[in-house]
């Protein structure tokens, strides 16, 4: 008899509020279950009295907060008879999709921007196996092209224009609920197509009475009618907060942007694919968008790295430095709890963590003596 019930992936534990039935085979790998960490120098650093938790999405089994929606997406599109799935993606999406597509058995097609995707996540695409399409583009003629082709051929799309994958990613906001035992009062977020924010918003909804019986942000899988809803638990939900590099921030411009820029290249992306339910999910939740430069986000970045020992990739890091920015302003006041989720693990991008690293980088002769210098040198 093993000690503890074994965890076995979002799906398994969240049955009871997901569109599968006890006959659905289930396409997972253990995702989700993801550490909330509560930091314990960043508030001491910037000199205020605030609970600042870190959800540590880059524990998932591929690095980032995508396995929560496509371990739901395969799972469903294998459920429907479908033998190959098909996305754009900034990295992190076919990174998730060449995974799950590999356990599932069925072929995985990505498009990838060229030249525009960190090293980590170009290498998992192809180490499972996915066929891999660079185009002379940005994410969002992929995801034009994954439209018009998916019109012309057996391929399931699990972009998060697929409902499914936004029904994944809301067992987040349940476990923040769950741990906290209620919700925080701010949670921030990276925003690209803004489908993460979008599914954490309809998860805390799905937890609190303030919703009444259901949903009432635009559930792309239900239409406010959700019949997965397991009823109201908490009587809170958090104001919404949604940042965006500088360079890509189509949300802060309030029209779509023809040629997105930054160093995050996870959220360089003009053109988000849930403009509309992103918009609604700030107006309901009381919250709001804004920007940071690629300086504040690498900036967060080394912070988190030097600070707390965590390691998020660029765009991760958004949410912090956003959060940051907002909380020394006064913006988010003192004595809130305020989540951050941290999209996607550092070894994702290991070209722009060694740029920007000024930690020193010794090469000595392999004596003692010199081994014991430059440690006595460098005590700090
Ligand atoms: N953070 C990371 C690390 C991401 O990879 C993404 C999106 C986001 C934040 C933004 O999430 O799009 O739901 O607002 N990455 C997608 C991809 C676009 O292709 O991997 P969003």
């Amino acid at each position: 008899m093993p000690l503890r019930e074994r965890y076995t992936g979002l799906i398994n534990h969240y049955r009871d509020r997901l569109p599968v039935d006890e006959n659905t085979r289930l396409i997972s790998l253990g995702e989700g279950n993801t550490p909330l960490i509560k930091l314990n120098n960043i508030p001491a650093l910037i000199g205020k009295k605030v609970d600042i938790y870190v959800k540590y999405e880059g524990l998932n089994p591929t690095g980032s907060f995508k396995d929560r929606g496509m371990t739901m997406a395969v799972t469903k599109a294998v459920e429907e008879g479908s033998r190959a799935i098909i996305c754009a993606s900034t990295g992190n999406t076919s990174a998730a999709a060449a995974a799950y597509a590999a356990r599932a058995g069925i072929t995985a097609f990505v498009l990838i921007p060229e030249g525009k995707i960190a090293l980590g996540k170009l290498a998992q695409a192809m180490m499972h196996g996915a066929v891999v399409i660079q185009i002379k583009g940005n994410f969002d003629d992929g995801m034009r092209l994954v439209k018009e082709v998916a019109e012309h051929a057996p391929v399931t799309i699990v972009n998060s224009i697929n409902p499914y994958r936004l029904q994944g990613q809301k067992t987040a906001a349940f476990e923040i609920v769950e741990e906290l035992g209620r919700a925080p009062d701010y949670h921030c977020l990276p925003v690209g197509n803004a489908g993460n924010i979008t599914a954490h918003w309809i998860g805390y909804c799905e937890y609190s009475s303030a919703s009444g019986d259901h949903v009432t942000a635009a559930c792309a899988f239900c239409n406010g009618e959700c019949k997965f809803a397991r009823g109201a638990v908490v009587d809170n939900r958090p104001k919404m907060v949604g940042y965006q590099a500088a360079g890509s921030a189509p949300f802060m411009r309030g029209e779509m942007v023809d040629n997105p820029d930054t160093v995050a290249t996870a959220i360089r992306i003009g053109h988000p694919q849930s403009w509309d339910m992103a918009w609604k999910v700030k107006e309901e939740s009381g919250g709001w968008f804004d920007e940071c430069t690629d300086e504040e986000i690498l900036a967060a970045q080394k912070l988190l790295t030097e600070h707390e020992g965590i390691f998020c990739e660029p765009a991760s890091a958004t949410s912090l430095a956003g959060a940051m920015r907002d909380i020394k302003s006064g913006k988010i006041p003192e004595g809130s709890s305020v989540v951050c989720t941290l999209t996607g693990h550092g070894l994702k991008d290991p070209d722009t963590a060694i740029k920007q690293s000024t930690a020193p980088l010794l090469t000595v002769e392999a004596t003692l003596d010199s081994v014991k210098s430059a440690i006595l040198d460098n005590m700090s």
